[in-house]
């Protein structure tokens, strides 16, 4: 499974990414806002810290508008990968941008249906949002299971990119089912690492250790 980071926050994609954790990274609008920087300035430095693709989304409603921003969006590096909504219009340019060669994330996604069309019109990824989903109590992870099906059915190529992350059993349960990645705020990644039994046994250990008296270096 490839890790994506959900954030524009250059300090936690270096920590996570100096560890190799880091496969790609997904922004948007808001977490453009949340770094308080240009999108142009923020997504070179991410593209030229992080190998993979590094999500970067229009903001136009039109299909000919938002070709216009992803193709300018795309200069910035090559290993920008747009983001578009998944709107009609959205498809449209997915279409066209795709058929140019760029790498496409088709976002906000939030139904099976929707996935299909995504994968028809060219997408690299899609990105069904998990999160979003159980806010209105219902099951995001019934979607990523579903898209999973449908996609191994007729062996769409598009890579279904779980999203709107909230918890590390989201993570894993993703993985169980199979999504090819997810992207993830880094706290809900490094949180992965936490369990209360390693905290216990390393108590434990300490404790003991300590009544050694002995000293490893
Ligand atoms: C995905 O690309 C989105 O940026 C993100 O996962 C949205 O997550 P949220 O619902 O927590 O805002």
């Amino acid at each position: 499974m490839k890790f994506f980071v959900d954030t524009a926050d250059i300090a936690a994609i270096k920590e996570l990414n100096d560890l190799g954790m880091v496969d790609g990274v997904t922004t948007n609008p808001s977490l453009i806002l949340k770094s308080g920087r240009a999108i142009a300035e923020v997504t070179a430095e991410i593209c030229a810290m992080v190998e993979g693709p590094v999500s970067a989304e229009v903001v136009a409603e039109k299909a000919d508008d938002m070709i216009a921003e992803g193709r300018h969006l795309a200069k910035i590096a090559p290993n920008v990968c747009i983001k578009v909504p998944l709107t009609w219009d959205g498809l449209k340019a997915c279409r066209v941008l795709s058929d140019e060669g760029h790498k496409l994330n088709v976002t906000l996604c939030f139904s099976a249906a929707q996935a299909i069309l995504a994968a028809k019109a060219g997408a690299t990824f899609i990105s069904p949002f998990i999160g979003r989903l159980d806010d209105i109590h219902m099951d995001g992870m019934d979607l990523i299971a579903d898209i999973r099906e449908i996609y191994d059915n007729y062996g769409y190529e598009t890579q279904i990119l779980a999203a709107s992350i909230r918890t590390v059993n989201h993570i894993v349960d993703a993985a169980k089912i199979g999504a090819d990645v997810i992207t993830a705020p880094p706290s809900v990644i490094k949180s992965m690492a936490n369990h209360v039994l390693t905290d216990k046994g390393l108590a434990q250990f300490n404790a003991d250790w300590a009544q050694t008296g002995q000293k490893i270096l």
